[in-house]
């Protein structure tokens, strides 16, 4: 078996090298979705939805470099262009939503689309013992699955 640097297979380091491409464009929709909201959020909730809205874009943006990141520490290339997030992203796009309802459900949608990226990329490094990506991959979730049950408490589900 041809290995890495890190002594992972590199059939493994281009397979997880593409769905971390594929979680990072998904990651940037979901970014650009938070500053959508961000923006145009409308209603009694302003003040306090804009701010949180500003809390997840940057969280976000911290999350967006660290998957990145990994890719090059794999010895991969990370996508960075617009075109390239646009073909490769699984998160739906949210375009001049107002209300705050559909702003909180566009938030629980983009997190469960990206939730099933990392679940894929958490079985593959956990079979190839990739503990770097894996750990990496099971932080994100942990995160994640607790922003849903906070948005689905606001939503009074
Ligand atoms: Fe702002």
């Amino acid at each position: 078996m041809k290995t890495t640097i890190l002594g992972l297979s590199t059939v493994y380091t281009n397979e997880v090298s593409e769905n971390l491409n594929e979680l990072l464009a998904s990651f940037q929709t979901y970014y650009q979705n938070l500053r959508g909201i961000h923006w145009n959020i409308k209603g009694k909730q302003f003040f306090e939805l804009h701010v949180k809205f500003e809390e997840l874009y940057t969280d976000a943006t911290i999350k967006v470099d660290n998957i990145a990141e990994r890719v090059l520490t794999l010895g991969e290339v990370p996508l960075h262009t617009f075109d390239d997030y646009i073909k490769n992203s699984k998160v739906a796009i949210g375009k001049n939503i107002t209300k705050d309802e559909k702003a909180v459900q566009l938030i629980i949608d983009s997190l469960t689309s990206l939730l099933k990226i990392e679940r894929v990329i958490l079985k593959l490094s956990d079979e190839a013992n990739d503990e770097g990506t894996n750990s990496l991959m099971s932080d994100f979730i942990a995160e994640q699955e607790k922003t849903i049950w906070m948005m689905k408490s606001w939503l009074g589900d």
